[in-house]
């Protein structure tokens, strides 16, 4: 394979991003790997989490990267610095671009982010969210049930209704913008849609990182224009739902997985 972008997640909710970068740039080569034995990232210390990304990074650059994809929020939160201090490849995560998007998109100037409890934690997006839109209010609200119910492929219908209405019922009213700030979420959008109501945008980070990696290899005159590309798939553990899960997420079933430690 050539020069390929690298992606990792804690797990599989990053697939959302692969997915969004293999559509905006169908002729790219890329290599996931997926830390599904070490998820969740987002109740896990920031050194924890720190030294995840670090051990994920350097496995995935045994392959020739061309790019980093960082598609955790919490990892980004925790570690994007680190990671751009530490590696020759260009890093991006996760944050920034999700966060340049509300603050384009937001019509009164008041945007909300929810996310795992590490990334709201860390303020990573709310400080995004001040220099993208400077003067903006910004509301940030931590959601923990909705990764494992992401996960459990619990995705519609009453369950995950009542657990939105829970976190999100204050918000409702607050904000015109709403960052999901966590691989996860886009899979409960409708769930997040039916509480928040019509007048709230939803921003999903994959569709604009995938933007952001597209950029970045145009300006370095990077991005391949043809071709067609091979896909590798790793996970540090392969747990029974797997395929159907990750199917939800990439929304084609995975064509072969590999099981690493790293
Ligand atoms: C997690 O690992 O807890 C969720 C992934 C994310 O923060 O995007």
């Amino acid at each position: 394979m050539g020069r390929a972008i690298g992606v990792f997640d804690s797990g599989v909710g990053g697939l959302t991003v692969l997915r969004a970068i293999r559509e905006k740039l169908p002729h790219e080569a890329t290599v996931y790997l997926g830390d599904t034995a070490r998820v969740p990232y987002g109740s896990k210390s920031p050194e924890v989490v720190a030294r995840y990304s670090l051990n994920n990074a350097r496995f995935l650059l045994q392959h020739d990267l061309k790019l980093l994809v960082v598609a955790c929020n919490t990892a980004t939160a925790h570690a994007l610095p680190a990671l751009q201090a530490a590696l020759t490849v260009p890093v991006i995560g996760v944050v920034e671009p999700g966060a340049q998007v509300a603050a384009a998109l937001t019509r009164n100037g008041r945007i909300g982010v929810i996310g795992t409890a590490g990334t709201i934690a860390s303020g990573a997006y709310q400080r995004a969210l001040e220099a993208a839109a400077p003067g903006a209010t910004v509301f940030a609200s931590a959601c923990p049930l909705f990764v494992p119910l992401a996960e459990e492929g619990w995705t519609s219908g009453d369950l995950p209704r009542a657990v939105a209405e829970r976190y999100l019922g204050a918000l409702r009213g607050s904000v015109d913008t709403l960052v999901l700030g966590c691989t996860h979420y886009p899979l409960l959008r409708g769930a997040i849609a039916e509480v928040m109501g019509p007048g709230v945008t939803l921003v999903d980070s994959a569709q604009a990182t995938a933007a952001a990696v597209a950029e970045r290899l145009a300006a370095s005159g990077d991005r391949e224009t043809g071709g067609d590309p091979s896909h590798l798939l790793y996970v540090t553990d392969i747990p029974a739902q797997f395929p159907s899960i990750a199917e939800a997420f990439l929304g084609s079933r995975p064509e072969h997985v590999e099981q690493v430690d790293v």
